[in-house]
């Protein structure tokens, strides 16, 4: 039987990876319903990723056909459209390179040193809270509210309410998945106003009073381009929660996860914390917080021996690549020493993910405290239930006891 590609399946939701190995034995260029060819293998996917005959998958223009076709029903989508137009994100070359050149050192190797104490700090303010409790839900208590924290505080907005911020990110980033009702993107449209109106109140201030923070260098960089406006910059600000918030969120739940489903890898790690590098990477490999993107093939193109037209959607399966047999050595064991791992998890070529400096240093950190804190932790993988989303893939809970 011709094996199917349906993301939206509770099964392939709970494990995708026996889809993906089927798909990479038999069809590793796949026709699937969704109107797109899905590419599982991990030399197919860093292909689409990097070769410039395929570019982004422009989701504001087709959020804005729909609402055209549904005209007269629903309401305005004027500040989704007109923010997600300018998630660089969505944007090929030119834009994509001068918007991402705007923020491009602000996640820098020395920017995220400066981030470890504070990282360090609220972390084991979390664990104290968590202290003395009978159980607690991982994703809920520690691994959520850590990267919003991190993010509201990089650009100077952690005075805003950090639970209402952590919700509209996550609202937001469905954004991304395929099949999103109308109703959904209009709700989308007033969390993106919403967001608008932290970021110009803080716009203003700094304006007067420039800060050690991201919209400050922001604020400045935007002096050089005349066209830039406060929505161009409002619309990146955005653009960093979706991007961050979520995906980090799910580096520590799944992390967690595969490591309670391993326990050897578990106790290694709690005895020699110094091997977390290698572990972050493996944990991003094993179980990738983002499982998929989408590009659109420019021109015609051959790939894996089916015909590419120019217009076709690809679906670009990164979790299926990082568990690409042809690549890693048993690639559905967990290994946390692997070496070499070129895992796909933070994407390839000129989208490659711009927070991935700081990614990395909240697993870093996260982890290990967690496992110091609570060395018999038990967490309960029963019944465990996967959040709707198809792009980025993560937990709703992860009760633990500790
Ligand atoms: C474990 C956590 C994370 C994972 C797995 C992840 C993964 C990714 C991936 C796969 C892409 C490329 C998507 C594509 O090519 O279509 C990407 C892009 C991006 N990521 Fe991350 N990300 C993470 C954390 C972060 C953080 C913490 C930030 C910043 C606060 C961030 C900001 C971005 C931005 C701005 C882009 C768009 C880059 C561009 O289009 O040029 N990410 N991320």
């Amino acid at each position: 039987m011709p094996v199917r590609f349906n993301p939206f399946e509770e099964g392939f939701r709970r494990d995708p990876y026996p889809v993906y190995r089927a798909l990479q034995a038999d069809d590793p260029v796949h026709r699937s319903f969704l109107d797109a060819w899905v590419v599982t293998r991990y030399a197919d996917v860093k292909l689409v990723l990097k070769d410039r005959r395929f570019g982004v998958d422009p989701i504001p223009e087709r959020i804005a056909e729909r609402h055209r076709f549904v005209k007269g029903r629903g309401g305005d989508l004027a500040a989704l459209l007109t923010a997600s137009e300018r998630f660089f994100f969505f944007l090929d070359p030119p834009t994509h390179t001068r918007l991402r050149g705007l923020v491009r050192t602000v996640f820098s190797a020395s920017a995220v040193s400066r981030m470890l104490p504070i990282l360090a700090s609220y972390t084991d303010r979390l664990l104290d809270d968590l202290t003395g409790r009978d159980d607690f839900d991982l994703i809920e208590d520690y691994a959520g509210p850590l990267p919003v924290f991190i993010i509201a505080s990089m650009l100077g907005v952690q005075d805003f309410d950090l639970r209402t911020l952590k919700s509209w990110s996550f609202e937001l980033s469905r954004i991304l998945d395929p099949l999103v009702s109308l109703e959904e993107y209009q709700a989308m449209d007033d969390i993106v106003q919403g967001f608008e109106g932290c970021f110009r109140e803080v716009f203003a201030a700094r304006r007067k009073q420039p800060a050690d923070d991201i919209i400050s260098v922001l604020l400045s960089g935007a002096r050089g381009h005349d066209d830039l406006q406060e929505r161009d910059l409002a619309a990146i600000c955005t653009l960093l929660f979706i991007t961050g918030e979520e995906t980090t969120v799910n580096l520590i739940g799944n992390g967690m996860l595969s490591l309670q489903r391993n326990p050897d890898a578990w106790a290694r790690l709690r005895e020699d914390p110094g091997l977390i590098g290698p572990a972050v990477e493996e944990l991003l490999r094993y179980e990738s917080p983002v499982q998929l993107t989408t590009r659109v093939a420019r021109e015609d193109v051959e790939l894996g021996g089916k015909q590419v037209r120019a217009g076709d959607k690809i679906v670009v399966g990164i979790g299926a690549a990082n568990r690409d047999p042809e690549v890693f050595d048993q690639a559905d064991a967990l290994r946390l020493d692997r070496q070499p791992n070129p895992h796909l998890a933070f994407g390839d070529g000129i989208h490659f993910c711009l927070g991935a400096g700081l990614a990395r240093a909240q697993g870093c950190a996260a982890i290990p405290r967690l496992l110091a804190r609570f060395p018999r932790l038990q967490i309960d993988s029963d019944a465990l239930q996967w959040r709707r989303n198809i792009v980025v893939r993560g937990l709703q809970h992860l009760r633990a006891r500790p």
